[in-house]
């Protein structure tokens, strides 16, 4: 069996020729007729109003940050609740923006924003709650819409949510602000870029702006005013034509690529059901008002030790399993802001204990079937010199949704 990687980009049928075409055309900066047929595409799948193609979801929240900084200041709000457990863009946003970082906790559930432990965080300066909707599983936005209220914005990391519903809505379209990344990590993707979504008809205006480093030049090419000029601060976040060319050519297939892969994450949990029942491994769980959209599979161990052994196991037999983010409360960046491990206890003991294993629409049943042996055979071994005692799963689960 060759070296089986935890993750392939997908690329379309007409991918290729795509972007040779866009490249061949010599019209290789952004804004041009690729970025806005690809950004109608997106407009089509998520139905919202007001979206923007960018160069990456970091320079997307990036701009939603400086967005919230904006409106919020003025009024004395700066912090912004996050949770720890995310990738270094979604806190980078919020000091990039000049706001105050506030970590919160997940739910052991789903790894999603714990809303208990945001809403304990909220005061008087809350500017913005940043759910993140990890592994493409929709947080609780219901529970984050009413503690937002009217006076905070919620802003979501939907980086991985392409494919991906909360009840019908897709991911990103639900909050103030979504941003979506489309890394070549991500179900579909076109290298490096992102998007940045709004229903929110002032911020809509101040966004294309911001992108288009702080000139009216979109307003220009739309043959609103004769020249374009510096109206507003800003930076330069507009994704190049070839790059829009790719996406616009993968971007259709969303929907079909979802289906894919939630089909190999079902034959994963199904596969894993009797651990979970005998809890050597326990599974996500998917809340009722989530559509997932197969972006990663984990599960977790029963401590770091035993994660870290399955994974070297693994890598042993050229199957690429990796941890995912170190929280980040308790990274050095996170102490030196003056978080202590002990905030996020939930995000601090699990993220210790997940492993994510390759899925990918390229995996064939051969390549899973085999994943799930080895798996399989070192549970099993697991079980036999059983160290794991259930009261090692310190966190009550809950049926969500
Ligand atoms: C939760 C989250 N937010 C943001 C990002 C950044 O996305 P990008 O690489 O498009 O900047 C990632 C990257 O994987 C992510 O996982």
């Amino acid at each position: 069996m060759d070296f089986i990687p935890l993750t392939r980009p997908f690329l379309s049928a007409s991918a290729i020729s795509a972007i040779i075409s866009a490249v061949v055309s010599g019209d290789l900066p952004g804004n041009g007729s690729y970025s806005e047929r690809a950004r109608l595409e997106l407009q089509k799948i998520t139905k919202t109003k007001h979206v923007s193609l960018t160069t990456s979801c970091s320079h997307s929240l990036e701009l939603s940050c400086a967005m919230v900084r904006e409106h919020s200041v003025g009024v004395g709000r700066d912090e912004v609740i996050l949770p720890s457990f995310t990738f270094t863009s979604t806190a980078n946003a919020v000091l990039n923006a000049g706001l105050k970082v506030v970590f919160a906790d997940v739910e052991p559930e789903t790894m999603n924003l714990d809303a208990n432990d945001a809403a304990r965080k909220i005061n008087s300066k809350t500017a913005a709650i940043m759910p993140v909707h990890y592994a493409g599983v929709a947080a609780d936005m219901d529970a984050f819409r009413a503690l937002a209220g009217k006076d905070i914005f919620l802003v979501e990391d939907a980086a991985q949510g392409i494919g991906a519903y909360w009840k019908d809505k897709h991911l990103g379209s639900i909050g103030d602000m979504g941003c979506i990344s489309f890394h070549g990590t991500k179900n579909i993707s076109c290298g490096e870029g992102g998007a940045f979504l709004t229903a929110n008809e002032d911020i809509a205006q101040k966004a294309e702006i911001y992108i288009e480093k702080g000139t009216n030049r979109t307003q220009f090419l739309r043959g609103i005013v004769d020249k374009y000029t510096w109206v507003s601060r800003g930076s330069s976040y507009v994704i190049a034509e070839p790059l829009a060319a790719l996406l616009e050519a993968n971007l259709p297939e969303a929907d079909e690529i979802a289906a894919q892969r939630r089909r190999i994450y079902e034959r994963y949990m199904t596969a894993f059901a009797e651990f979970a029942n005998t809890e050597s491994v326990r599974l996500p769980v998917i809340p009722d008002y989530a559509k997932p959209n197969g972006h990663l599979f984990y599960f977790l161990l029963p401590s770091q030790n035993e994660r870290d052994e399955m994974m070297h196991y693994l890598h042993r037999q050229k199957i690429c399993a990796a941890f995912h983010y170190v929280p980040l409360h308790s990274s050095p960046m996170g102490c030196a802001l003056g978080f202590r491990p002990e905030d996020c206890p939930v995000s601090e003991e699990l993220a210790g204990r997940l492993l994510r294993l390759p899925l990918y629409t390229q995996l064939t049943h051969e390549q899973q079937d085999y994943i799930i042996e080895n798996v399989t055979a070192k549970l099993r071994g697991h079980a036999d010199n059983c160290n794991f005692r259930p009261n090692k799963q310190p966190f009550q689960l809950r049926r969500l949704g």
